[in-house]
């Protein structure tokens, strides 16, 4: 299968940017910003059924559109703090894809009005920051960000900030506080970022795995990306699967996928044959985690 997110698993070295352009790179961000209106990007992602990748799967454009057109100016965050146990998407995303990503997020930015984009990264991802700030730096230096791009009157930055490796600051108010440099308290809602997000202003914050599905839809259609997964959820997702399995790893799967298959199919099975006993999908499994980690960490100590 050709991957659509974790697309460096079938082209190499697509985290340097001669390679990424040469395989269609940038291309959709330029399509948007030279032949669409920002609400003309807007509708395609809304049309696509994209629904956020950070857990709650709120409807992207839907997001987008909600922006305050009366308050300027319009921020775009990635939220990068991936903090959750046996999450490891996003860094995979970041870290091997990252052109991608930043794409997306370039994209977004322009159907926002944002002239100035923010990825929020969990404390812990001070190597990933520095690889994210040479791939911008890359960017700037090949006029895909900064001043007037591609010949137009829009302008885009990207910075990246750290966290200090709080697991709440991975929760969107949260995060605005502490990339505003205050702690890392959720804001009582509403009003929502769209209308009061990063110094009060309008703020549109999306998951890493929300944006690298952006350029690919500009690039295709919203058609093209609804012909995949369900109704209620199109595209594909990537899947963690760690644990006691042959084969953990992320896969990039269509919604739609059985733990079944998952469990099976994809990840081998139990180690040593053995039936499975249970599961834990996404956020529950956060509390046992620590535990086990705990636990362990006890254990070692002991010996
Ligand atoms: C306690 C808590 C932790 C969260 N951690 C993350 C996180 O690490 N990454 C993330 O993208 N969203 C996280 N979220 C969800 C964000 O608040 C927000 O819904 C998401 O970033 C929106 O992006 P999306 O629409 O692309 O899903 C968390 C939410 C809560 C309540």
């Amino acid at each position: 299968m050709n991957h659509i997110l974790l697309r460096h698993r079938d082209i190499p070295d697509i985290n340097k940017l001669d390679v990424y352009k040469k395989n269609g790179g940038i291309d959709a961000f330029k399509k948007a910003v030279t032949k669409m209106q920002p609400t003309e990007v807007t509708e395609v992602i809304k049309n696509s059924n994209l629904r956020g990748r950070g857990g709650a799967g709120f409807p992207t454009g839907m997001k987008w559109s909600f922006i305050d057109n009366k308050n300027w100016p319009h921020y775009v965050v990635a939220n990068a703090d991936e903090s959750e146990p046996g999450t490891f998407k996003d860094r995979e995303l970041m870290e091997s894809n990252p052109f991608q990503f930043l794409e997306g997020l370039a994209i977004a930015s322009y159907a926002v009005g944002a002239t100035a984009a923010y990825v929020y990264l969990r404390g812990e991802f001070w190597q990933v920051a520095a690889f994210l700030d040479e791939k911008i730096l890359e960017m700037e230096k090949a006029g895909y960000l900064g001043d007037n791009l591609f010949g137009t009157e829009y302008s885009l930055k990207i910075f990246t900030h750290l966290g200090a490796g709080a697991y709440i600051c991975g929760e969107e108010t949260a995060l605005l506080e502490s990339l505003e440099g205050k702690r890392g308290q959720p804001r009582v809602r509403p009003p929502f970022p769209p209308s009061f997000g990063l110094y009060g202003k309008p703020t549109i914050i999306n998951n890493v795995e929300t944006f690298a599905n952006v350029p690919p839809i500009i690039a295709n259609g919203a058609d093209w990306y609804k012909s995949m997964g369900t109704a209620d959820s199109a595209g594909v997702k990537l899947f963690s699967l760690s644990g006691r399995v042959r084969k953990p790893g992320n896969y990039e799967l269509p919604f739609g996928t059985t733990f079944r298959q998952l469990i099976y199919e994809y990840g081998g099975g139990v180690q040593e044959g053995r039936p499975v006993k249970a599961i834990m999908p996404d956020r529950d499994r956060r509390h046992c985690q620590r535990r086990l980690d705990h636990q362990q960490d006890y254990s070692f100590l002991q010996a």
